[in-house]
């Protein structure tokens, strides 16, 4: 089969591979119809993440077909149309039963990371009966690849434990896939205020569209400043850190109103400071989070009921064959206008 293939730093190729077969008996073989590229893929093409190593298959999102299932697998059979979830989860385990999947003992974001991903013809789930979710009839499949990663990930890590409320005020600095994915899920709770913040002036015309009431460009000095002045001086109840770099944990502890969290989501590859000596009085919160994908039977229900239009962020489309045209448009972003690339088998 045809499979993207991580070769070390900056390295990658479409290569030829033996197609996946059951190992153990809760796994599942996939056969993938539509996967995407995360930033993190990037990370880790980058080099930024040690525990994905040169060989391995990219890919931790996608929807497809059961080819074959292990004899423990009871959810599925062959022919049944899945989302993959990002994170694999046992679903017995310590972590899964206090609702960490994220953290599963023999699970958490493996796929594409550990195990070979998504980002070919087929994939071996394992835990398939708690990692792997069925396609409800009539759904749109495409629209539901958002739902292996950005969705849950925007919505547990930023909006959930933002503590986004109704008529709250949120900022959400970067606007980026997972900034625009927290700002779709954000409007579940009607807050009053919702400002979104990033470099890229295509990405803030997309927030508006997508319902931010206000848009900021941050490479100006002043975006603080014009967070504080949209919200009486006080600041937002909810910052959202969904970029990854030291100056958009520090934007977030300028705008942070006394009361508020922030709740960061980027995955950061290097130490940032914690002005502590200005927020120990301002009883603020601060988290953290890899996303469980808890939240997915939710999404998938909203996105059923037509309360979310996850299928707004997908902006470009490829065959398999054109994987690296496809890393190629999602990479140059900036100039390409591109949100989420959808590739075909
Ligand atoms: N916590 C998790 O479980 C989890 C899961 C998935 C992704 N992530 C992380 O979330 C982050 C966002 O992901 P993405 O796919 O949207 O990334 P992205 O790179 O597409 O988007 C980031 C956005 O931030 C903007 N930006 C950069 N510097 C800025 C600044 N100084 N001020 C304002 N905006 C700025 C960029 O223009 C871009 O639009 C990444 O760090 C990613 O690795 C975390
Ligand atoms: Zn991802
Ligand atoms: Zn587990």
């Amino acid at each position: 089969m045809k499979a993207l293939v991580y070769n070390g730093p900056g390295k990658k190729a479409l290569e030829e591979r033996p197609k996946p077969e059951v190992k153990d008996a809760g796994d599942a073989v996939v056969r993938v119809l539509k996967t995407t590229i995360c930033g993190t893929d990037l990370h880790i093409l980058k080099g930024d993440v040690p525990t994905c190593t040169p060989g391995r298959i990219l890919g931790h999102e996608g929807v497809g077909v059961i080819d074959s299932v292990g004899a423990g697998v009871t959810a599925f059979k062959p022919g049944d149309h899945v989302l993959v979830s990002c994170i694999s989860a046992c679903g017995r385990c310590d972590y899964c039963r206090r609702g960490m999947y994220s953290h599963c003992r023999t699970g958490g974001w493996i796929l594409g990371n550990e195990i070979d991903g998504t980002q070919a013809e087929f994939v071996r789930i394992p835990h398939a009966d708690t990692s792997l979710y069925p396609i409800p009839e009539g759904a749109d499949e495409e629209a539901l690849v958002m739902l292996s990663d950005i969705l849950p990930t925007g919505f547990e890590c930023g909006v959930l434990n933002g503590k986004v409320a109704p008529g709250s005020t949120v900022a959400i600095v970067g606007s980026g896939p997972i900034g625009l994915a927290a700002l779709l899920t954000a409007q579940f709770y009607s807050p009053a205020q919702i400002i979104m913040l990033d470099l890229d002036e295509n990405r803030l015309q997309v927030a508006k569209r997508f319902g931010a009431t206000h848009t900021i460009n941050a490479s100006g000095e002043a975006a603080a400043e014009q967070v504080k002045a949209l919200t009486g001086g006080m600041g937002v109840d909810t910052a959202i850190e969904a970029v990854g770099v030291p100056a958009t944990f520090i934007t977030c502890q300028d705008i942070v109103a006394p009361g508020g969290v922030i709740a960061n989501v980027g995955v950061h590859g290097v130490k940032v400071d914690l002005h502590l000596e200005r927020l120990w009085s301002q009883n603020i919160s601060i988290t953290t989070r890899l996303v469980d994908t808890v939240t997915t039977p939710m999404l998938l229900k909203t996105v059923g009921a037509q309360r979310i239009d996850p299928k707004l962020l997908i902006t470009h489309h490829f065959k398999l064959d054109q994987i690296l045209d496809a890393y190629d448009t999602f990479g140059r972003a900036a100039e390409t206008q591109a949100l989420k690339v959808i590739i075909e088998a």
